[in-house]
């Protein structure tokens, strides 16, 4: 594994290794002083081409705890502002001797494009509707934690699955675990392909609630959104939000998941989300233990095939 790219490279068992490999993150995690010197002398760059909170700053913080230098670049305030191409700013950070590059980017494809270019590991911090598999295993590590079988459980993710890459690594990741997967949105917010997405499809969130073990909650991405998909967002309130009201059906033992940014009043009412089924900052807990198991893998890896070759 040079590169993460995407959920289904993994495999099962590839996401299995992961989690064993957290587990002992976590632990580490839990130390007076956090770190390990684990990649000592490693430097890994952060390229964020678009914004981010959670991904950026917990990718930071697991290369530090792993004692690897980080070398921050920010899009908004570099080069590309002169025209500088995507191929020629990547490969000047990477002439700067980095050993891995964690790339967010608006456009699909991105970071495999990267990868082509750059004999660095390339790790996938979310690109375009495509994919965001650090988000999808640091999920499936929350529910994991909470001592849950994924055979038959039952996931509902709720909103736009139309323009959301966590929705297509969740999906993929969920169901290669032996998730049932639920997508529950307005026809208008699910994508032309849903069919071969291999999940169930529902217009009704009602009908689904009874029924749910983890719902999982998307954002409504309005700057993805090139026209209006929803009469107003207090209409997709009403019909696909979690509302007092629905959160007092949904089973005492459930979860209820968003990964962040969230959109309070609109995919969920501000009164529920005190809770306590409710697992938002554990999953941005867990994202830091998850991401120290991704750079200490895939750099372990590139450096064991340098050697080898
Ligand atoms: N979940 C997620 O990707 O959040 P950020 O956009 O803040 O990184």
């Amino acid at each position: 594994m040079k590169d993460l790219l995407t959920i289904d490279q993994l495999g099962s068992d590839g996401i299995n290794e992961i989690m064993i490999v957290a587990d002992s993150f976590a632990e580490v995690c839990q130390r007076p002083i956090p770190k390990v010197p684990a990649l000592r002398g490693k430097t890994i760059a952060s390229m964020f081409f678009e914004d981010s909170t959670r991904t950026r700053t917990s990718f930071e913080t697991a290369a530090k705890r792993l004692s690897a230098d980080v070398l921050n670049f920010s899009a908004s305030s570099s080069s590309v502002n002169k025209g500088e191409s995507l191929r020629d700013t990547v490969e000047t950070i990477e002439a700067m001797g980095v050993d891995a590059i964690v790339v967010r980017h608006g456009s699909s494809g991105a970071p495999e494009q990267i990868s082509r270019w750059a004999s660095a590991s390339v790790i996938n911090g979310g690109d375009g509707w495509h994919a965001h598999p650090t988000q999808a295993l640091l999920d499936v590590y929350t529910i994991r934690e909470e001592g849950r079988s994924f055979e038959g459980l039952r996931i509902a993710i709720v909103g736009d699955i139309a323009h959301s890459r966590v929705a297509r690594s969740n999906i993929e990741a969920f169901g290669l675990l032996g998730a049932e997967v639920t997508l529950v949105a307005p026809p208008t917010l699910l994508p032309p392909y849903v069919d071969v997405l291999g999940a169930k499809v529902s217009n009704d969130l009602d009908a689904v609630l009874g029924e749910t073990d983890v719902l999982y909650l998307l954002r409504m991405q309005h700057e993805r959104m090139d026209q209006a998909l929803v009469p107003s967002l207090g209409e997709y309130h009403r019909a696909f939000g979690l509302t007092r009201e629905r959160a007092k059906r949904l089973s005492s033992t459930a979860l209820i998941m968003h990964p962040g940014p969230m959109n309070r009043g609109i995919e969920i009412s501000p009164e529920v989300i005190d809770d306590p089924r409710v697992r938002v900052l554990n999953q941005v807990t867990n994202g830091v233990i998850v991401r120290m198991a991704v750079l200490y893998l895939v750099i372990g890896s590139a450096s064991a095939e340098r050697a080898a070759s």
